[in-house]
């Protein structure tokens, strides 16, 4: 089984936890993409869900596909979110963010009933922090806000490269309209202290640190897909 399609095993799995008639909170990223084609063509047969999207990347493939969406002003509470994540370890704490959708998929995250991951073996690690943390910061008073990360970090007892995240031409810019730091942080033991840390920070709009918000993993390997609950 290659890499997209554990993808869609992942993503078929978590299907089976939509309802007709939910409220629905979209993921963004290449797995999550796998399960909005899936959701489409459950649309397609006449399943009715609300969806709210957590990225203008993931609303437009959605409006593509037949989704019909909402804002999550129109539907600010939801039944269930299912989205993807760059680390999962035991406890259900996540690393998200790769994509620069952070701050929508954890706003989305934060007003459904239940979160769902989905993801392949290989984003299942012991200790966060391999993938470099993602850090949405406001433009306004970077160089500050990066020496206030790092202030923070070496409190911590952590250290690595924090860079702002480059996009095709200049600096990668999220749909808010802040910059990504990305934290190489290689591990971070205490997740829970820098998560509260980093929320102290005033440039820091977000971090990647999703923690208490996803109640079960679908994890796809070669030999099917399992579920890690919290
Ligand atoms: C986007 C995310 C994604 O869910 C995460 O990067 C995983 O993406 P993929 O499924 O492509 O590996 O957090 O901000």
């Amino acid at each position: 089984m290659d890499a997209r399609q554990m993808k869609i095993k992942a993503a078929e799995a978590a299907l089976s936890h939509v309802e007709d008639g939910m409220r629905l909170g979209i993921g963004t990223g290449s797995t999550a993409e796998e399960f909005v084609r899936l959701l489409a063509e459950k649309v397609a047969g006449g399943m009715r869900i609300e969806g709210v999207p957590t990225s203008e990347r993931t609303a437009r493939l959605c409006l593509e596909l037949g989704i019909s969406l909402k804002s999550l002003d129109e539907l600010p509470e939801l039944d269930l979110t299912i989205d993807g994540a760059d680390e999962v370890d035991a406890k259900l704490r996540l690393i998200k963010g790769g994509g620069g959708a952070l701050l929508r998929e954890k706003i989305v995250a934060a007003a459904s009933a239940r979160m769902i991951v989905i993801a392949d073996e290989t984003k299942v690690v012991d200790t966060l922090g391999a993938f470099k943390l993602p850090i949405e910061v406001n433009p306004f008073g970077l160089v500050a806000t990066r020496k206030a990360v790092e202030k923070v970090a070496a409190r911590l007892g952590l250290s690595g490269d924090i860079v702002v995240r480059e996009g095709g031409d200049g600096p990668f810019m999220t749909d808010g309209g802040h910059l990504i730091l990305d934290a190489s942080f290689g591990r971070i033991p205490d997740p829970e202290a820098l998560a509260s840390a980093l929320n102290f920070i005033p440039g820091v709009v977000e971090h990647g640190l999703f923690i208490g918000l996803a109640s079960l993993a679908i994890i796809a390997g070669p030999n099917g897909a399992r579920t890690l609950s919290a």
